[in-house]
């Protein structure tokens, strides 16, 4: 069967511009995963949604970033009406804690400059931090608070995108490989996977950390993204032991609704390794007593791995594949995959059903790598 689009990877990315897409008029879509539907970086991810803190790097990114963290109240209260599946979005809002005088200076640093560029950021005592949050370390002085720095259960994301395909007849393939996407005269058509050959008026490739396996016709897809491993721990906590996502220089910790508690995450430049280590392990309780040293007792209820994609400079890859018609690049979203999605989908989207341009897509062109291979910026 011919799709008149083809998604080549179902994680967050490939899931919610399937839903754009949808509800924007295509209804013949197709997903083809190598292995399980999310199963992979959107599984392992902690989910928040936190462009203030960790995509400070450019202008650009930022803008990013904030628009499509503003779109998430209505994605998620969509999600809840379309699917019954409720992603948990929660709103509390994000700490940065330091704890000795450089970390201080640096929070400093960034308070002034985040301020002066409009940032929603307020500066909290050592003492104010514990009276919204008695459990954290006596040892954490002056922090940061985020009001605009969220999350969502990135599980249960993936479990309401994969709901609303089922729901609207987007056909989902898993456990095919795609090898090659398949060209004529400059045109993309469809894909060469371990499952069969496939047909597509339009072909998304969002294949995280394996876009670079892909071949276009003989060639090499014209991007270089490498997987950069995450490792991550959780707990089984009372409810409201913490509230507020809190990050540190070692690492942050997910409160989850339900009393899961999760301390993120190693980054490591290890290739498709995806694995959990012991060294992995002991980084993170280090990190996570650090901020609540009540954890200590607790037993480790999880541990997992995921691999990030990322590109030599660390952005994103969106647009047309260079040289070709009828295909999109949707990848490289690293440390921010699940922000970003819904931005994502919402262009892609507009690409694919109107040739609509966009300055992101000129900014996070596939072009830009024309002359670069190597990170250029440190993971
Ligand atoms: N977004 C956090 C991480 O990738 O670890």
């Amino acid at each position: 069967m011919n799709s008149e689009v083809m998604i080549i990877g179902g994680g967050i990315i490939g899931l919610s511009v399937a839903r754009e897409l949808h509800r924007k008029g295509v209804k013949r879509i197709t997903i083809v995963d190598s292995g399980r539907i999310g199963g992979e970086a959107s599984w392992a991810a902690a989910g928040m949604l936190a462009p203030n803190i960790e995509t400070d790097t450019t202008d650009d990114f930022h803008r990013f970033g904030t628009e499509s963290l503003e779109l998430y109240p209505n994605f998620a209260s969509a999600l809840l009406e379309e699917t019954g599946v409720d992603i948990e979005l929660d709103k509390t809002g994000t700490l940065c804690l330091s704890f000795d005088e450089r970390e201080e200076s640096s929070l400093e640093e960034t308070f002034r400059r985040q301020l002066s560029r409009g940032v929603r950021v307020e500066r909290f005592s050592g003492d104010h931090i514990r009276a919204i949050e008695p459990s954290i370390s006596a040892a954490a002085g002056t922090g940061l608070y985020y009001p605009n720095d969220w999350q969502v259960d990135n599980r249960k994301l993936v479990a309401a995108l994969r709901r609303f395909a089922d729901l609207n007849g987007i056909r989902i393939i898993e456990n095919a490989n795609a090898t090659a996407l398949l060209t004529s005269n400059g045109e993309v058509f469809g894909a060469r996977t371990s499952a069969g050959e496939f047909c597509s008026g339009m072909t998304i490739v969002a294949t995280g950390a394996w876009t670079s396996l892909i071949k276009i016709g003989d060639s090499a897809i014209p991007v270089h993204v490498k997987p950069i491993r995450g490792q991550m721990i959780s707990f089984e906590t009372q409810p409201g032991m913490l509230r507020h996502v809190t990050y540190s220089t070692q690492g942050y910790l997910v409160p989850r609704a339900d009393g899961r508690l999760l301390v993120g995450a190693t980054v490591e430049d290890v290739g498709f390794e995806n694995a959990v280590t012991q060294e992995g392990l002991e980084s993170l309780v280090m990190a996570g007593l650090e901020i609540l040293p009540g954890l200590s007792p607790l037993p480790i209820a999880e541990h997992w791995s995921g691999l990030r994609p990322f590109a030599a400079d660390g952005l994103p890859v969106l647009g047309r594949i260079p040289g070709y018609d009828r295909a999109y690049l949707a990848t490289a979203h690293f440390r921010n995959g699940i922000l970003l999605a819904p931005k994502t989908a919402e262009l892609i989207a507009d690409g694919v059903i109107d040739n609509a341009n966009s300055t992101f897509f000129e900014i996070y062109g596939a072009d830009r790598f024309a002359e670069k291979t190597t990170a250029t910026v440190p993971l």
